[in-house]
């Protein structure tokens, strides 16, 4: 993953501060490290720190170093530990390299590099296509050729940035898989992503695999795989890329949580479905990772209920390596939050070289991103930019969208649709009753989730929600399955969370629930007022607006990112960045 990020001042100021800024935006690819290098009269200056991005903030402070143009980093470790020699920027006598990806050949450059003499000082893949530059300019090549040769010679997925200490005017990039975006306005910028560099640009380039740039206070030429030039278009910034701040909340995550009900509006407005979309189709295929997974399973319970197409569900990362039977006339559906997720977007090309009468559609919460560009027709959630590291708000549009798709069919749901976003609203007054449950599970080890029908894709992302943050382990299940094994987990202090809202299924949860509670004694319930009425004061209830069954997948699960939040908190953990994570995930 990783995030990376570099600026040109056009009119020779010191770029440090706006490095650092952009970083920041791009944290959520990675905190593991920082750092950042500077070309001017001084050479190549470089400061590096373990950790978040504050502690590099804290050591500028004591060792200031300004240029006026620089790269910085912040890392996801995949090659080495969090240390600070692992820290990018990359540093040799006369190249600063920052890097996103991964060398696979590193080992095979790196012998032959040791064996001509050349030193390594970490166990970075990264490295070797620094020192790899510098024996090339060590050979007589000037950087240009240097960097030509270098991307000859590498293998794998990278976006590079590489300053040269004799080129002090210009940052060459190059892209291969992993994304870069080139802006213009008050100055040059390079970044993973549109929002880092969105403060000091208005017209966005991205490039594409294979493509490399020389980049310059002037502008910026581009190059294709064969190094000739080609001409790019250029996009405005517009407002979807920017990230405006916590907006007073004191974490992004509860600022997410709170946007629903607005992401949910703005989603149901845009993406009318077109009258003949599922023609001519035999059947759904919905490929995705982790919460965007779970978005997934709740499709196909919609689709196969109201639009009777079969509906099969992947996990992007293991899709492609089992030799799947692809059919003819499949509609593949991508679902992703970044646009970004490596696993998603390398499913999709598969399906895509594999069979040429799939039709190939992305939900996707980020326009011109690599699986939106790369899909034959988008569907854009309009949550907003996400930054907090546990998907929230991008989770419920996601379901909105396929809700809107499912019943594209069926006016009467569609027409209560409409009742979403102020039951949204009103699940968030919950909050103080959230708290006192929060309270009772902050201590707990395990915890159990368990739903059934399309609620079962919640109690998994519930429980996702709480692991991912809280650190407390937790599991969901299909509340019928319990009896096959997991019931086993139950003992007199295992929290289990229960999804029991009155309808169709509420018989069968509530009987599920006694043979639960006949183990144990940790029963919350999130019910509605009908359910309510079943249980009496031995289990813990939290209560929920009504509204049709069909749209509990996604009103239940804001409750459940809210116990989520609380529950972090409570332990002091960090909420945003929680650790070993990051937010797009651009490695296999
Ligand atoms: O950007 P994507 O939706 O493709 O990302 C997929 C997963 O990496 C993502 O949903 C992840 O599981 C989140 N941490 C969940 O909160």
């Amino acid at each position: 993953m990783c995030g990376i990020i570099g600026i040109i001042s056009k009119c020779n100021s010191n770029v440090v501060f706006d490095i650092v800024n952009g970083l920041e935006k791009l944290e959520y690819r990675g905190y593991d490290s920082a750092g950042v290098v500077v070309v001017g009269d001084n050479g190549l200056q470089r400061l590096r720190t373990v950790g978040k991005l504050k502690n590099l903030e804290d050591k500028l402070k004591v060792n200031p170093i300004s240029g006026a143009i620089g790269i910085g980093h912040t890392r996801w470790a995949t090659h080495g530990k969090a240390t600070e020699e692992n820290a990018h920027p990359v540093l040799t006598k006369d190249v600063a390299l920052v890097h996103n990806g991964i060398i696979e050949n590193y080992k095979e450059l790196k012998s032959d590099l040791l064996q001509k003499g050349y030193k390594f000082e970490s166990q970075t893949d990264s490295e070797v296509a620094a020192v790899y530059l510098q024996m090339q300019l060590d050979n007589g090549f000037d950087p240009r050729e240097a960097f030509r040769k270098m991307l000859r010679a590498v293998k794998g997925t990278y976006a590079f940035l590489v300053i040269f200490k004799n080129r002090p005017d210009m940052i060459f990039c190059a892209r291969n898989k992993s994304p870069m975006a080139v802006g213009f306005g008050k100055d040059v910028c390079v970044g993973s992503d549109a929002s880092s560099i969105s403060a000091n640009c208005s017209e966005i380039v991205y490039l594409d695999d294979g493509d490399y740039a020389e980049v310059t206070k002037n502008g910026a030429t581009f190059f294709d795989n064969d190094f000739k030039v080609v001409d790019k278009c250029r996009v405005a910034v517009t407002d979807d890329l920017i990230n405006t701040g916590k907006g007073g909340y004191s974490h992004y995550m509860i600022k997410e949580i709170m946007e629903q009900p607005s992401a949910i509006r703005k989603t149901l407005l845009s993406n009318d479905v077109p009258e003949a979309f599922f023609d001519n189709i035999s059947r759904i295929l919905i490929l995705a990772c982790g919460t965007s997974y779970h978005a997934g399973l709740v499709g196909k319970y919609w689709f196969e209920k109201y639009l009777r197409i079969p509906t099969h569900v992947e996990i992007a990362s293991e899709y492609r390596y089992r030799s799947p039977v692809i059919e003819d006339n499949t509609l593949v559906l991508v679902i992703t939050q970044s646009g970004e997720t490596i696993d998603s977007l390398e499913a999709m090309e598969y399906v895509k070289k594999n069979n040429s009468t799939c039709r190939l559609a992305a939900i996707s919460n980020v326009l011109n991103s690599a699986i939106s560009r790369s899909a034959d027709c988008v569907f854009h959630t309009e949550a907003g930019v996400e930054v907090g590291v546990a998907s929230t708000k991008a989770f419920t549009a996601q379901l909105t969208v396929l809700a809107k798709l499912a019943f594209s069919k069926n006016s009467k749901l569609l027409s209560q649709l409409q009742n979403l976003p102020q039951a949204c609203e009103d699940s968030l007054l919950l909050k103080n009753d959230i708290d006192k449950i929060a309270y009772k599970i902050k201590d707990c080890v395990n915890a159990i989730y368990l739903g059934r029908d399309s609620l079962y894709p919640i109690a998994l992302e519930g429980a996702l929600k709480l692991k991912e943050i809280s650190y407390i382990h937790a599991e969901g299940f299909a509340a019928g399955e319990m009896k096959h094994g997991p019931i086993a987990l139950i003992d007199d202090v295992v929290p289990i969370i229960c999804l029991c809202p009155s309808g169709d299924m509420f018989d069968k949860m509530f009987s599920n629930i006694q043979v639960a509670q006949a183990r144990g004694k940790n029963i919350i319930l999130f019910t509605d007022s009908v359910g309510a009425g079943s249980f009496d004061g031995s289990v813990e209830k939290i209560i929920l607006p009504s509204i049709n069954q069909e749209l509990y997948p996604i009103l239940y699960s804001i409750p459940l990112q809210l116990l989520a939040y609380v529950v972090t908190v409570l332990k002091g953990e960090d909420v945003d960045k929680p650790r070993n994570l990051a937010k797009s995930v651009t490695v296999e």
